[in-house]
């Protein structure tokens, strides 16, 4: 994957189970991540076209997502196919949520605008472990350098780019996906691939969050 990659890590895979959403932020846009019965993954604006509700709030059911407010249930293109109060209108092609590219791969959900190419990502393996995701209040790139500055115990840095940083040690390769939040809050999404022992990927998560402790504090110290 190159620096140019229009892709960019929103979640976890195994953090959005099938009939579930998620709210989360990308760079200051609220975007909801959710998963149909079938298991498809969907990335879309977070906002009910009707009174602008956050759809994250709403119900997926089968492959339609209800908003929490009316009940306008949308079908996996955001096309709105119900409306409860007119039950038997036929809804305009107009009413639909604005809907992105959205594939996983390396165990991390990553969305792009519509048309995006996911071999893009192809250089990352197909599945992997979760570690853990990481939220921190700073830059996406002072969280880079977080991560550079406090490596895991034997771990070195194999190669980075705008939206990744990816590990090696131990024969395991750790997957470090970097979501800009907002200008000031990054979210850092950590899977593991290789010869992982279960020990392996508890210590691995001990590491995210005492690099959380440590971020944090330096930050307090810092105020
Ligand atoms: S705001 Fe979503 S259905 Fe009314």
């Amino acid at each position: 994957m190159t620096s140019a990659s229009p892709w960019i890590p929103v979640a976890l895979s195994a953090d959005i189970e099938a009939g579930t959403s998620a709210g989360t932020l990308v760079n200051g846009e609220e975007r909801v991540v959710w998963r149909d019965d079938k298991g498809t993954i969907h990335v879309w604006e977070d906002r009910c076209p009707h009174r602008g509700m956050r759809m994250s709030f709403g119900f997926v059911r089968g492959d339609h997502i209800a908003c929490l407010y009316h009940g306008w249930r949308y079908d996996t293109g955001g096309q709105c196919r119900y409306i409860p109060a007119h039950p038997d209108l036929e809804v305009p092609q107009t009413i639909k949520v604005p809907t992105f590219a959205a594939t996983e791969r390396a165990g991390i959900v990553w969305m792009a605008a519509e048309g995006a190419d996911a071999a893009e990502l192809s250089a990352l393996p197909e599945t992997a472990e979760p570690v853990r995701s990481l939220f921190l209040d700073m830059t996406t790139e002072a969280a880079i350098s977080a991560v550079a500055s406090t490596l895991p115990e034997s771990y070195s840095v194999s190669a980075t780019s705008a939206a990744t940083v990816t590990l090696q040690g131990y024969g395991t390769t750790v997957l470090i996906a970097v979501q800009p939040r907002d200008a000031d809050r990054t979210a850092l999404h950590m899977t593991v691939t290789g010869d992982i022992l279960t020990a392996t990927r508890r210590s691995l998560a001990l590491w995210a969050t005492d690099l959380r402790n440590r971020v944090e504090s330096q930050m307090m110290e810092a105020a």
